[in-house]
């Protein structure tokens, strides 16, 4: 059935044997879709970087945690991280085991700690002040450490997570203060790790950071794990044929450092990538519906139901996510217009895209928010007291499976206690 603005979701089979008009009819709009075919092969991308036996993809779980993803991702032959004790316990729902899952942390209190221990995980401490805490929860027990390695990148400054500006990791002038720390009560350097932070498209930076870090493992003996973090990014920007991360050139510039680094000093342990966005971003979409659209002043406004509350990205990073319209017999339209898309939340930062050139919007249009996988669901709210959407998965039959319902007002209403 042509539609007016489907050419890369065609493109990729995104809906498999779906429509996604009549998705949107059966599991409601807005309404989270993934593609289970892309998922795999966006891992295989991945666990492709390098062929040295030490080497892991560590999936980054924050980005997408529903445990049809991660059942998936385990599948694949990743490990998994987890920040939080929720993102752990569904880490291990999905199945992978204790020793595969890492629990990269930030600023956590004595019982977070110790509910990740007795779950049987590794953690990464990334201050001094956790690493104390650690060395007095866990004594004699093994512990990773993060460290800043003084390079950052990211397509956000709320998303740089090393170099000068950032709360995250410990200086690598402070390595011998750490490690008093952990000496005085026999706690074992098990690995070290960093994140330079969120969406590169040229991996200069993420391998010399990669160099700062094995300079920097050079210094400790008895390391079992090196983890460089993750930041791999994705081409938002389709329709304006934006080139891809080339993840071969990379991988070429990896194996080469992993197998010259590890030949050199005999280290025999595991080195992690920890990649999310570029493992599940562009797997997923978000389906809504055109409800009204209007001229005000010289703008014109397509008004949907994907508020900030269902996709926060484009709110809060001025993230570009492409747009597809699908109508019933849509002739592809090629004359564009510029509109402002926006959401039915009560804020006027409420836009998905400004000023974005498309073709004309009408009510009751289906249009999907590609590259939605990552960041997306993770971080909806119920603002406005809107219940999150549903989440679908395209399986490998090409048909779509409900994996997390609609919230329902009763969902609003369950911790209330009045
Ligand atoms: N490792 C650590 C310690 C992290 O903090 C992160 C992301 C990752 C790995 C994975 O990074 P990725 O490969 O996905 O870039 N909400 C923002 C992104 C925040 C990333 C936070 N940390 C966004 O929507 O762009």
């Amino acid at each position: 059935m042509p539609n007016v603005r489907s050419a890369y979701g065609d493109s990729v089979r995104f809906y498999g044997c779906e429509d996604p008009r009549e998705l949107v009819s059966r599991f409601g709009s807005p309404l989270y879709v993934y593609n289970e075919s892309i998922l795999r092969s966006r891992l295989r991308d991945l666990t492709g970087l390098s062929d040295h036996p030490g080497f892991r993809v560590n999936y980054s779980s924050k980005a997408n945690t529903n445990p049809a993803i991660l059942r998936v991702v385990r599948e694949e032959g990743c490990i998994a991280d987890a920040m939080s004790p929720a993102e752990l316990r569904f880490a291990l729902m999905a199945g992978f085991e204790p020793e595969n899952i890492l629990y990269v942390c930030n600023n956590v209190s004595r019982e977070e700690m110790e509910f990740a221990l007795s779950k049987g995980v590794l953690i990464s401490v990334d201050s001094l002040s956790q690493a104390e805490r650690f060395a007095q929860i866990a004594p004699g027990g093994r512990v990773m450490a993060r460290f800043n390695p003084g390079i950052g990148a990211g397509h956000s400054d709320k998303v740089v997570t090393a170099g000068k500006k950032t709360k995250f990791g410990i200086d690598p002038d402070k390595a011998d203060e750490l490690m008093d720390i952990l000496g005085a009560r026999n706690v074992r350097l098990a690995g070290i790790n960093q994140h330079i932070g969120s969406l590169f498209m040229d991996g200069t930076d993420y391998v010399r950071a990669m160099d700062v870090l094995l300079a920097l493992a050079e210094r400790f003996d008895g390391l079992e794990i090196i983890d460089f973090g993750g930041g791999f990014g994705i081409p938002y920007e389709k329709y304006a044929g934006a080139p891809r991360l080339d993840m071969k050139a990379l991988g070429a510039a990896m194996d080469a450092r992993l197998n010259e680094w590890s030949a050199r000093t005999g280290y025999a342990g595991k080195f992690y990538v920890e990649p999310g966005r570029y493992a599940v971003a562009e797997c997923g979409a978000v389906l809504g519906t055109v409800h009204a659209v209007k001229r005000n002043g010289p703008d014109v406004y397509a008004g949907t139901d994907i508020g900030f509350s269902v996709l926060a990205r484009p709110m809060l990073y001025n993230a570009f996510h492409d747009i597809e319209i699908y109508r019933e017999n849509g002739a592809p339209d090629d004359e564009l217009v510029d509109q402002t898309v926006v959401g039915n939340i009560c804020e006027s930062g409420d836009i998905l895209a400004k000023h974005r050139m498309l073709p004309r919007l009408k009510e009751d249009d289906v249009v999907a928010l590609l590259d939605a996988g990552a960041y997306g669901y993770v971080m909806a709210s119920d603002y406005n007291q809107r219940p999150r959407p549903a989440e679908v998965m395209i399986g490998a039959d090409g048909k779509a499976r409900l994996i997390r319902r609609r919230e329902t007002f009763e969902d609003l209403c369950a911790t209330l206690d009045a």
